[in-house]
């Protein structure tokens, strides 16, 4: 699949943009704080209903004005459509022109894969990190996921609100029985796509990682762990149980999908502890690679490819490996120099202040 063509209107800096895009290597260069990154941004909002940037929505539109505009055209392989975003005091998307009553019925609708220099987070940042990668890897694919994983949040937030009842206002304890079973419940369900999908990272990561680090080193062994405080709705259940009183205690669920994690070893060594600073930029770009792979499996389609800041991103043994991998992904990479990658059809753009005019 691949984006055809971007309009953007009081989108962060940009005023009026209208471009088309190649299906191959589009390359976008330009000095600092020209627009390279808002456009990443503007089709990675279309794909997923929301920024990797900024939760507030105001903060994308332009200053000074009232609303902003997207429109992407993307082509797949039985379709053609049009994403149609409309910034204002809330966000509403079309699709073909027709509004969208929920935002998980535009996810999927363009498949994309972004990898950016705050990605390494996912390595060295904390559980909610690695969450948020599983999550939105899984929410792309399997819409019923998006719908589990809201309802937790929300069972969730009522447990915790009782928990505090229960704690001030001498509510009945008996009562957290109806969220136990129900948080349970979805856990398992949660627990299983999750399971899932790390296996699926697990068959693929290993092959990718050792083609990306294959620079006449020792090939290295990256696995992959998952954790999770239970399996089946049972376990989630008892364990609720046990923690129950330091919960109430604490007034929030100490135990529950909303803690699960993974870990990533190389060579039997954790790499968000023990990895040195290349093993963790190689890990991050190897678990984005195995996503590009796993959405292909699944989709039957090749996924675009976002690359922000790619030059200081990835050093040249790096990059050239890297390419080597994509095979017929389009692929949109900025940067601040003009490059050409080996043995790909590319197409350039220069960008100055929000105006992007093809080299
Ligand atoms: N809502 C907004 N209204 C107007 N300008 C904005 C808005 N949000 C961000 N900007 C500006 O857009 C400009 C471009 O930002 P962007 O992140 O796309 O730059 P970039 O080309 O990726 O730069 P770098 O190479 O430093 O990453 C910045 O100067 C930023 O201040
Ligand atoms: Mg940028």
């Amino acid at each position: 699949m691949y984006i055809k063509r971007i309009k953007l209107e009081n989108f962060r800096n940009y005023e009026n943009l209208d471009v088309e895009f190649s299906k191959d290597f589009n390359l976008i260069y330009g000095n600092n704080a020209q627009g390279k990154t808002n456009i990443l941004e503007s089709i990675y909002i279309s794909a997923l209903g929301r920024s990797f940037q900024t939760n507030k929505d105001n903060e994308l539109i332009k200053i000074g004005k009232e609303k902003a505009n997207v429109e992407i055209d993307y082509v797949r392989k039985d379709r053609e459509g049009k994403i149609t975003l409309e910034i204002a005091d809330k966000k509403t998307f079309y699709i073909n022109g027709i509004k969208q009553k929920r935002l998980s019925d535009i996810i999927g609708k363009i498949n994309i894969v972004l990898f950016y220099p705050d990605n390494i987070n996912i390595i060295k940042g904390g559980p909610s990190e690695r969450r948020k990668f599983l999550d939105i890897m899984i929410s792309q694919l399997k819409p019923n996921y998006l719908h589990l994983l809201n309802r937790y949040l929300k069972t969730l937030e009522q447990r915790n609100a009782y928990l505090k009842q229960i704690k001030f206002d001498n509510k009945r304890e008996d009562l957290l029985e109806i969220w136990d079973e129900k948080l349970s419940e979805l856990s398992s369900e949660i627990y299983k796509y999750r399971e899932e999908y790390i296996e699926k990272i697990r068959e693929k990561i290993e092959t990718i990682h050792n083609k990306i680090t294959n620079c006449g080193k020792e090939q290295e062994k990256l696995e992959i762990f998952f954790i999770s405080s239970g399996k089946t709705q049972k376990d989630f259940l008892e364990k609720l149980k046990e923690t129950r009183e330091i919960d109430i205690k604490r007034g929030f669920t100490s135990t529950g999908i909303h803690r699960d994690d993974f870990e990533i070893y190389i060579n039997g060594k954790d790499v968000g502890i023990y990895g040195s600073q290349g093993q963790q930029r190689t890990s991050v770009l190897s678990l984005k690679l195995t996503e590009l792979n796993i959405i292909y499996d699944e989709i039957g389609e090749e996924p675009i490819l976002l690359l922000d800041d790619f030059m200081s991103e990835l050093d040249e043994n790096r990059r050239t490996n890297l390419t080597k991998v994509i095979d017929k992904n389009q692929v949109f990479i900025t940067c601040t120099d003009k490059i050409l990658v080996e043995n790909k059809n590319n197409t350039i753009y220069h960008i100055n202040n929000a105006k992007l005019i093809k080299d």
